[in-house]
């Protein structure tokens, strides 16, 4: 089955064509971040204590749906260290000797990124425990009764964790991060700012009916902004004498097929196919899925999040359950008689 999430214009997942944009888009220092008041203040106090005491950076681990700013945040947290930074992902370590050969090129101080840290394998997740806690490293040489262990000692690093799915981290990896931050979809007023300091970077003139326009539709995630101010820049330049002003954002977005707060077709597949074929639910995540040919993961990854956050969507022991405000924004007749937790009203 393909990875229909990969085409769909509100994906938070990165797309081909967004990885030179997000590049320059990117935020470089914390004072360009956008947002996530919380989540920056704890960074900047940890980073003025780690630099008062020279020492190194605890373990961080960021968490929270794509597009958010988890890898730009990284990269942030390495710059106002002044350290470098290597860049992997769970999914590239595939035997213990892989991350072996990469922390033991650290330097002190450095910073080592592993995103999609969640799918690291279990066997190489063991290494990485005592290298976390005790900058060791264990190697066995050679097979047999004749193998012998010998401990490595590393320089004082940092990792860096980053992943959208918190809950499949094991408990004594998820234990060895000393801070943990979670990343939430932006608001509103954060989402106008990303979309009108994107476009001033891309030189692309606005009126702010239509910055509001596509903050508004961009399901609270930097990615997506970037991604539909792009395709309405496009539009603009070829209708508008490129100016982004309401009525060229509105239009743009229509022919995107995306909503007025953001849902696109898939969105809108799912949550009919909860109301119109499950009663509204409760209806497993794979029975959703197979109903509309996708992915259970990617659901869960890409499109739940969202509706989720919007209460659309609500998940109970026994499966997704549409809510009424899903019915009223389709425009459809609520008839669930159960509660979100199940029980018969
Ligand atoms: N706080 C923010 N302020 C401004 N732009 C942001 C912010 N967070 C993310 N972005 C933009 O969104 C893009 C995607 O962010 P990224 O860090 O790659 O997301 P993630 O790693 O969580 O999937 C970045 O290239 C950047 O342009
Ligand atoms: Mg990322």
């Amino acid at each position: 089955m393909s990875d229909k999430s990969e085409e769909r214009i509100v994906s938070g997942k990165p797309k081909e064509g967004d990885v030179v944009l997000d590049k320059s888009l990117r935020p470089k220092r914390l004072s360009e971040y956008i947002g996530q008041d919380k989540v920056k203040e704890n960074v900047k106090i940890a980073i003025e204590a780690t630099k008062g005491r020279k020492e190194a950076l605890d373990h961080v681990l960021i968490y929270g749906p794509p597009g958010l700013g988890k890898t730009t945040l990284a990269h942030i947290i390495a710059a106002e260290l002044g350290a470098s930074i290597r860049i992997t992902s769970g999914p590239a370590i595939e035997r213990p000797g892989d991350l072996a050969a990469i922390i033991s090129n650290l330097r002190e101080g450095d910073i080592l990124f592993i995103d999609e840290v969640h799918r690291l394998p279990r066997i190489v997740e063991e290494v990485l425990y005592p290298a976390m806690e005790d900058f060791a490293l264990d190697i066995v040489i050679g097979k047999g009764p004749g193998a012998k262990s010998l401990r490595l000692h590393l320089p004082r690093f940092t990792l860096i964790g980053a992943t959208t799915r918190y809950a499949m981290l094991s408990p004594p990896l998820r234990d060895r991060f000393g801070a943990i931050y979670r990343l939430d979809f932006y608001d509103r007023q954060a989402m106008e700012d990303i979309v009108q300091r994107s476009a001033t970077i891309l030189n692309v003139p606005t009126e702010d009916a239509g910055v509001k326009e596509i903050a508004c539709r961009a399901r609270g995630t930097p990615r997506v902004a970037n991604r539909l101010l792009r395709r309405v820049r496009d539009y603009a330049q070829v209708k508008a004498k490129g100016v982004i002003t309401k009525a060229v954002a509105v239009d743009a977005l229509a022919k995107l097929e995306v909503d007025k707060i953001g849902l696109d077709q898939v969105d809108h597949r799912v949550l009919r196919t909860i109301i119109e074929k499950f009663d509204g639910g409760p209806v497993g995540l794979e029975t959703i899925a197979a109903s509309i040919s996708e992915e259970a993961d990617t659901i869960m990854d890409v499109y739940e999040p969202y509706l989720l956050q919007l209460g659309f969507l609500e998940r109970t022991p026994r499966g997704r359950v549409a809510t009424r405000l899903a019915c009223e924004h389709l425009g459809l007749k609520y008839r669930n008689k159960q509660s979100p937790q199940g029980q018969l009203l």
